[in-house]
C-alpha cells in the first residue's frame, strides 16, 4: 500500500525509523535540523535534511527565553503542526516540553497530542534513569521515541547552567548503561547533547539505534544542529558546537544545503566544534 506521501510523486521516498536504522548499518550520516514554521520546513526538506525536530529550543529562539523550561505542549503542538505542512521526505519528530511527560499516563496522552494533532512521527523526551519506565510505556504503545541524553537543557536550573556533560570517568561511565537501558526500554534514537568527542564515539558504538549527536563529536551516527544558530540569526554568543553556514552563502536555502553536504561528507563538526 502506498502512503499519501509517496504517491506525490517525490525522486526519494519519505524517510521513517527503518530508514534511519538503515543509515546507521550503511554509515550514512543523518542529517538533522530543527525546524519551527512551514516556510523554513519547506526549505530544510528541499535541501535534504533527513530528520526535522521541532525542539523546545522555539521557547528560546522564537519565544525569546532564556530557557526552554516555560514552553507548553500546545506551543509544540501549534508549531509541529506548521512543520508538518511544509515537510514532503523529512522525519518529523517533536519535543515533549519540561513536565509534560512526569508519569506514563501523561507521557501518553502528550505524545498522542503531538500525533495526532501535530502530526509528529516521533516523540522527543529529555530522559534517564527516571524516565526508562516512560520509555517502555510509550513504546508499548507503539509511540517512537527519541532519548535526550547528555546535557538536557530542561535540567538547567537543577544543575547549575548549560554545561559539557560526562567529562568525569564515572558519569561517562553511567552514561552509556543509561543510553543502553533506554534503548532497551524501547527508544528508537538516541541525541546526545554536549559530551566529550570519546563518549559520544563509546555510545554511538554501544547502541544499535542511531545516535545523533549536537556537541558530542563526529563519531555519532548523525548530526543536529539549531537552525537560527546556522543561518546567523541567534545573537550574542553560541556554543562551541555551532557553525554559521549562512557566511558563505547567499540564501538560506544554500546555507542549509551547505549544512546538509558538510554532515553527510562528514566535515562537520571539525575539532574546533567539539568537546575533549
Ligand atoms: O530543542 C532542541 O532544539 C533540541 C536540540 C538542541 C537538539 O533539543
Amino acid at each position: 500500500m502506498y502512503t499519501q506521501l509517496e504517491q506525490r510523486g517525490m525522486p526519494k521516498p519519505p524517510v521513517n525509523v527503518a530508514t534511519l536504522a538503515k543509515m546507521k548499518a550503511e554509515k550514512e550520516p543523518i542529517a538533522c535540523i530543527t525546524a519551527y514554521d512551514a516556510s523554513y520546513a519547506v526549505l530544510v526538506d528541499a535541501a535534504g535534511a533527513d530528520l526535522v525536530l521541532v525542539g523546545d529550543s522555539l521557547g528560546m529562539v522564537i519565544q525569546g527565553h532564556d530557557t526552554t523550561v516555560p514552553v507548553t505542549v500546545d506551543d509544540i503542538v501549534y508549531h509541529t503542526r506548521a512543520v508538518a505542512r511544509g515537510l514532503r521526505r523529512a522525519f518529523l519528530v517533536a519535543d515533549m516540553p519540561f513536565m509534560s511527560y512526569t508519569n506514563p499516563a501523561q507521557a501518553l496522552d502528550n505524545s498522542v497530542r503531538l500525533m495526532q494533532e501535530g502530526g509528529a512521527m516521533m516523540i522527543k523526551l529529555e530522559g534517564g534513569e527516571g524516565q526508562l519506565e516512560i520509555v517502555e510505556h510509550l513504546a508499548r504503545h507503539d509511540i517512537p521515541v527519541c532519548a535526550h541524553l547528555g546535557l538536557k537543557p530542561q535540567s538547567v536550573h537543577k544543575i547549575g547552567g548549560f554545561k559539557v556533560q560526562g567529562r568525569d570517568e564515572h558519569k561517562a561511565k553511567e552514561m552509556i548503561v543509561t543510553a543502553e537501558r533506554l534503548q532497551n526500554a524501547g527508544a528508537d534514537i538516541v541525541l546526545l547533547e554536549c559530551v566529550p568527542n570519546e563518549l559520544g564515539e563509546d555510545i554511538s558504538r554501544a547502541l544499535e539505534v542511531p545516535v545523533i549527536g549536537i556537541g558530542a563529536g563526529p563519531a555519532t551516527d548523525g548530526q543536529i544542529l539549531v537552525l537560527y544558530d546556522i543561518l546567523d540569526i541567534t545573537q550574542g554568543r553560541t556554543p562551541r558546537f555551532v557553525r554559521n553556514f549562512q557566511q558563505d552563502h547567499h540564501s538560506p536555502l544554500a546555507a542549509i544545503e551547505a549544512y546538509v553536504a558538510a554532515v553527510k561528507d562528514q566535515s562537520y563538526p571539525a575539532p574546533e566544534h567539539c568537546f575533549s
